[in-house]
């Protein structure tokens, strides 16, 4: 829906409104955030008089405008939207706007630089979900004799959106292996919250996604905006607040790739694209957040569309011990499990014992696997599973052939290599023969051994990433390396279509929507220890459906944190994902492989639920327990996931309000006994939870959704699965008339808050 007059473009989807006036020589930003419904002429005229702020003290002549290229020759004294010179001149861009196309939900601008001598595309995207994607093109026009050839050098293009004042408190994240996506929240002050990532990755720091709500936002309450870039790489996350403002707003949000000085240096007929900036407002607090990008990422021609099948990776389980008979036994445990993907780890090619040799010889070690990988991988198709296998293509031990014989692969600057990162450097896929070497490998394997899925592991850092050139002149290159392996995954995806493959880097370091545009899920930590678990998967699934997020369960002790959890905790926790196995099967007893087989059962019982329903957490005010859960897009069934993750001196829970749920409906509940039950840290009841554990307690919406249930009082480190389906005539009438329904406005309303 989207509305243009000769002087406002207006985008409208699921409750957003993007509105630009096009005016000269800058188009500028008059709203983004709620829907303003159909704007008529006399709107537009009014927005536009009450776009302009008053004229300073001590201040430019005319009032500040916040242009959609806001630089200096505005008047704007933030962060401008361009960054370079040809030459050292050329500093002051003066960009003016040449053309303006509309689409459906699409509005591109077209602005002239005349002293960079560049052209601008500028497209703004609002796609049905609400999320408004940004891309720029920056181009050099080839105009002939006449021309400076000297190249513009880029230094950075940030996209940039306004905030209103009301956006008052910034949360985004930070974290390290094994800890990733840890939130942290404080005041918007005066000044740049500027993030940068030089990883050569997102890293298991990522800011992931920049959000600055109205102070005291929630999961459920709350106005908030996001910004999250869709690139590998390097990138920048900026929110900033000077005291006059940006035009008539009150802060900026947005970034974009973070370029090393000389990455990008356009020529004459060259041309740079920036990655996607996605922005996203909600009114709903967090999990409206998550449901626009939740809606974004489904509705995807190339979103998994098969259940997602329960997977058993064999790392912890074995590590680099393969040998054949216990890798088969493992093979049929898991089929007897229900396992129904099997992937074997880190340890099947050349010279690989341990993670000090091989990475970079892509082909089976005939030592360890005399009949290569065809009686493993005809054990697990013939069980009927999905073989997958670990893969680390942009990466080399120096003690492999591919080291020993083309040391020029290697991406590392003239003077030699620095510090190895796990005894390995990272290869040069912009060397052309290195990349056209992996493609060729990794398409044999997979066609050798019919391999489903990939595994596809990144475990270092990009440390001076650049490109050895003659005599010296040695050229940045992460911006090269990001895009040469997308054209790697892309290649291989397209000799093998049905290929999955997952974006794993030594966790979850490498999660965004640039490496996910081609990817099928990602691995969100090393870390299978149930209670750490618990808070990667929530702050993962802030962008990120549970469907594309690796969750397995581990072994009773966690390999990385040495935590001992119960199976039931366990369970529970790796429910809510792509939920798999990371344990050696051979060493269960018969119980916990029957526990095992019943979790596998619940898991593919629940999956479509899981899969296609709303994400939704509760806000808590004792922060040692957590409740969430996915409720059907028609709010008709729901599984909820009640958590005590540490002791805390509030006895009692007090009632707690299941989120999502029609308020007007009836419903009845039961709990889920099937993969065990927590302990608990009390003597009896609730009553409805006494009840509910022998089978379905019928209690109405008002109920669990206005009042709220007393929890029982868990031991730390437990949780409680609670399901919720409706009775006949729930969802009540009306859920998608007289309210917003999730499938037309994803991200707003939830009126159960
Ligand atoms: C790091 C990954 O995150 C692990 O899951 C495992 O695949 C190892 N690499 C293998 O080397």
């Amino acid at each position: 829906m989207n509305r243009t007059t000769a002087r406002t473009a207006h985008l409208r989807a699921a409750g957003v409104s993007f509105v630009v006036e096009l005016t000269g020589p800058l188009p500028r930003i008059l709203h983004w955030g709620e829907d303003l419904g159909e704007l008529t002429d006399e709107d537009t005229e009014a927005l536009i008089l009450t776009a302009d702020g008053a004229v300073l003290n001590s201040a430019l002549d005319i009032p500040r405008q916040f242009t959609v290229w806001p630089t200096e020759a505005d008047g704007w004294s933030g962060t401008p939207a361009q960054q370079g010179h040809r030459d050292g001149a050329a500093t002051t861009p003066r960009v003016r706007l040449t053309g303006v196309r509309q689409e459906p939900g699409e509005l591109v601008l077209r602005l002239t630089d005349d002293v960079g001598d560049l052209g601008v595309v500028l497209t703004y995207r609002l796609d049905p979900s609400g999320v408004l994607g940004v891309s720029t093109e920056i181009s050099r026009p080839d105009t002939g004799p006449g021309q400076d050839p000297a190249p513009y050098d880029l230094a950075g293009v940030t996209t940039l959106i306004p905030l209103p004042h009301r956006a008052g408190e910034i949360l985004d994240f930070t974290g390290k292996w094994c800890r990733e996506l840890s939130p942290q929240r404080g005041g918007l002050r005066f000044g740049s919250h500027v993030r940068e990532v030089r990883r050569g990755r997102p890293g298991a720091d990522s800011p992931y996604l920049l959000t600055v709500g109205v102070p005291g936002f929630g999961f459920r309450t709350g106005e908030v905006w996001g910004f999250h870039v869709a690139w590998s790489g390097n990138q920048r996350y900026l929110a900033e607040q000077l005291p006059e403002g940006a035009g008539v707003h009150g802060a900026v949000l947005g970034g974009g790739e973070l370029l090393a000085p000389g990455e990008v240096r356009l020529a004459p007929g060259d041309s740079y694209t920036s990655p996607v900036c996605h922005f996203v407002w909600s009114d709903a607090g967090l999990d409206g957040l998550a449901d626009r990008f939740h809606t974004l990422l489904r509705a995807r021609p190339s979103h998994p569309a098969s259940p997602r099948p329960l997977t058993l990776n064999t790392w912890e389980a074995v590590y680099f011990d393969h040998r054949i008979e216990r890798l088969l036994r493992l093979a049929d445990l898991a089929a007897e499990t229900g396992v129904e993907r099997l992937v074997l780890d880190d340890g099947w090619f050349t010279g690989r014992r341990d993670d000090t040799a091989g990475l970079g010889d892509w082909t089976v070690d005939a030592k360890v696997w005399p009949d290569g990988l065809t009686p493993l991988a005809d054990r697990v198709h013939g069980h009927g599973m999905q073989f997958g296998l670990w893969v680390e293509p942009e990466m080399a031990n120096p003690d492999s052939r591919l080291a020993r014989e083309h040391p020029e692969w290697l991406l590392a600057p003239s003077p030699g290599l620095g510090p190895s990162w796990r005894n390995q450097y990272v290869v040069n896929l912009a060397h052309q023969d290195a990349w056209t070497y992996l493609l060729t490998s990794l398409d044999e394997i997979v066609t050798r051994y019919s391999v489903d899925y990939l595994k596809w592991d990144h475990n270092r850092e990009l440390h001076e990433a650049v490109s050895r050139g003659a005599g010296g002149h040695d050229r940045p290159g992460v911006h090269t390396q990001v895009s040469a392996v997308y054209r790697l995954i892309d290649a291989l995806k397209a000799r093998h279509p049905g290929l999955e493959i997952e974006s794993c880097a030594s966790g979850g370091a490498r999660v965004d929507l640039g490496i996910l545009a081609r990817t099928d899920r990602v691995w969100a930590s090393d870390c299978n220890d149930p209670l750490e678990r618990q808070a990667i998967q929530r702050w993962t699934g802030q962008l990120l459906p549970p469907e594309l997020v690796g969750t397995h369960v581990g072994g009773p002790h966690s390999h990385t944190s040495g935590r001992v959890t119960d199976e039931s905790f366990r369970y529970a926790t790796a429910l809510f994902g792509h939920a798999g196995i990371e344990d050696d099967l051979t060493a269960r007893t018969p119980q916990e492989l029957a526990g095992l087989r019943r979790w596998a059962a619940l898991y593919k019982e629940v999956r479509p639920l899981l899969h296609g329903g709303r994400v939704v957490r509760a806000d808590l005010a004792d922060e040692t327990t957590l409740l969430h859960g996915v409720v059907a897009g028609d709010a008709s069934t729901a599984l909820y996931c009640w958590v005590r993750l540490a002791t805390s001196t509030a006895a009692q829970s007090g009632r707690v309000r299941l989120p999502g749920l029609d308020a007007r409906g009836r419903y009845r509940v039961r709990i889920r006994t099937d993969a065990g039950l927590p302990a608990l840290h009390q003597t009896s009841g609730p009553a409805w939870f006494t009840a509910a554990l022998d089978g379905w307690v019928t209690l109405p919406g008002a109920v669990l959704v206005g009042a709220g249930l007393p929890m029982p009082t868990l031991e730390p480190a437990q949780a409680l699965l609670i399901e919720v389906s409706a009775l006949d005539g729930t969802p009540a009438q009306g859920l998608d008339g007289s309210r917003p329904a999730p499938a037309t406005r994803p991200g707003a309303g939830n009126p159960d808050a």
